[in-house]
């Protein structure tokens, strides 16, 4: 999230460097929903098939489709997809609302499948909660009782619950509103009802589908900005489904990009707006303003000791956007030196910043050497490695991406701005990505 960069951590995501051990761990899973679904995954036929010929084949739809993924400790996991891509099947997978075919899903190492009922009870009220987008909150009763309702039945006294109940409203910014019914509430604090109650009960991590969806653009803005703040001021671990781009782009420390069930595309906003893994990711993420996700490490080359230029410009830190940079050089007139404690790790210039906003990113600077046929590794160790725009991430390499921080949000952040439909607006451009794979049967709530 953009304020973890700047901010420190206060919570327990503190103790959790990235290579910690995740917290969920997913393999190579499967959901696949119609008769004998168990035989699906297995069957190389089978899974070769669209999922349009599978249906009809065999009137199985595949959910989720052999998918993997860590989610690490302390960050903000968005699962992205258009609707039946296949997000909340995936989601519900992780505590089994809905039960998986096959593959494994771990929760700090446990067997999540091996689980019996008291234990699946215990993960689904202490160690994952959900927050629905229809919150289900109790309409006869009290804010208070609603946000205790979650520590009544952990069987937590009385009293204690409704001093905890008590901490976590005015947490979410609900105080005063104590004795209120849900009806006598907005959506928007509905919501953050719904929301408290998931926190009264201290889960290690917070599961959203979709929470923000009906809630109008302002609203949502404001609870998006509330995920922020839990997430920078607590450290908590989110699991994050949203079919936003900009949602998801402010939000989440990385994206799992989801068509037809697979996750085609896992990675920081910054490589999934950067180096897409394929035309549908690139058509995706298309209107994306660039200078606002994308950080100067992009635009990098090396400091040139010859120039007197290269030493004289500002300094800007290696997360900072190329948008703050553009604006510190043409304040300046020089390139900005990007700066880690004090070492100096290149320095970018007008060019460089506009052809990362061009989407031309400009190739490795030649080498210094004089041999104009120096082999590539030349060159190695001298600059930062730059992604050529267009060019895809494999996306095993994706895969592998650790979740770094965002870059530091700057006035108006880098959130994308986009419409409150969550469709780009830069290029005046209203039209969703492609939509393939849409479901026309889209299911209300899925149950296993
Ligand atoms: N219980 C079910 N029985 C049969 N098919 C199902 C069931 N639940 C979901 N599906 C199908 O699985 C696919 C993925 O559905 P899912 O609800 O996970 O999508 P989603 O990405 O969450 O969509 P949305 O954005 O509309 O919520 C869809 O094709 C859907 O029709
Ligand atoms: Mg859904």
């Amino acid at each position: 999230m953009n304020a973890a960069a700047t901010t420190p951590r206060t919570g327990p995501a503190q103790e959790s460097a990235p290579s910690a051990a995740p917290v969920f761990t997913v393999r190579n899973l499967w959901k696949v929903f119609g008769p004998k679904a168990e035989r699906v995954p297995g069957d190389a036929e089978l899974t070769s098939l669209t999922p349009t010929e599978l249906r009809e084949r065999t009137g199985c739809t595949a959910a989720v489709r052999d998918v993997s993924f860590d989610v690490h400790k302390g960050e903000v996991f968005v699962v992205m997809g258009l609707s039946g891509s296949g997000k909340s099947t995936l989601v519900r997978c992780l505590t089994r609302l809905i039960e998986p075919t096959s593959g494994s899903v771990a929760i700090d190492g446990e067997d999540v499948l091996a689980m019996d009922k008291n234990r699946l009870r215990e993960l689904r009220r202490h160690r994952a909660s959900m927050v629905f987008q229809h919150f289900g909150l109790l309409p006869h009763r009290s804010v208070l009782d609603n946000v205790a309702y979650g520590l009544e039945i952990q069987g937590v006294g009385k009293a204690e619950r409704r001093e905890k109940a008590a901490e976590v409203v005015t947490k979410v910014g609900l105080e005063g509103l104590e004795a209120r019914r849900p009806g006598q509430l907005s959506g928007g604090q509905q919501q953050r009802v719904g929301l408290a109650r998931a926190l009264a009960a201290d889960p290690e991590v917070l599961l959203f589908d979709e929470p923000f969806s009906a809630l109008d653009p302002l609203i949502r803005r404001d609870m998006q900005e509330e995920v922020v703040r839990l997430h920078r001021e607590e450290g908590r671990t989110m699991v994050f489904i949203t079919h936003d781009l900009s949602e998801a782009l402010k939000l989440g420390d990385r994206i799992a990009l989801m068509r037809d069930g697979r996750v085609v595309q896992l990675g920081t906003p910054e490589e999934i707006v950067g180096s897409p893994a394929d035309d549908y990711v690139r058509d995706f993420v298309r209107d994306v303003p660039r200078e606002q996700v994308m950080t100067v490490r992009r635009a990098m080359r090396p400091l040139d000791p010859d120039s007197a230029a290269d030493g004289r410009g500002p300094a800007v830190a290696p997360d900072a956007t190329v948008s703050e940079a553009i604006e510190a050089v043409a304040r300046s007139g020089f390139p900005a030196r990007v700066m880690d404690e004090g070492r100096c790790l290149g320095v970018v210039d007008q060019e460089r910043l506009l052809g990362v906003v061009a989407g031309v990113e400009p190739p490795p600077p030649a080498p210094t050497l004089p041999s104009a046929s120096a082999p590539p590794s030349a060159s190695a160790g001298r600059a930062a490695p730059t992604v050529p725009a267009g060019s895809a991430a494999p996306s095993a390499q994706v895969r592998q991406a650790e979740p770094t921080r965002k870059p530091p949000a700057a006035g108006t952040s880098a959130q994308s701005p986009t419409t409150g439909e969550g469709r780009p607006s830069a290029a005046g451009k209203a039209t969703p990505p492609p939509a393939a794979g849409k479901a026309e049967d889209i299911p209300g709530e899925v149950t296993a």
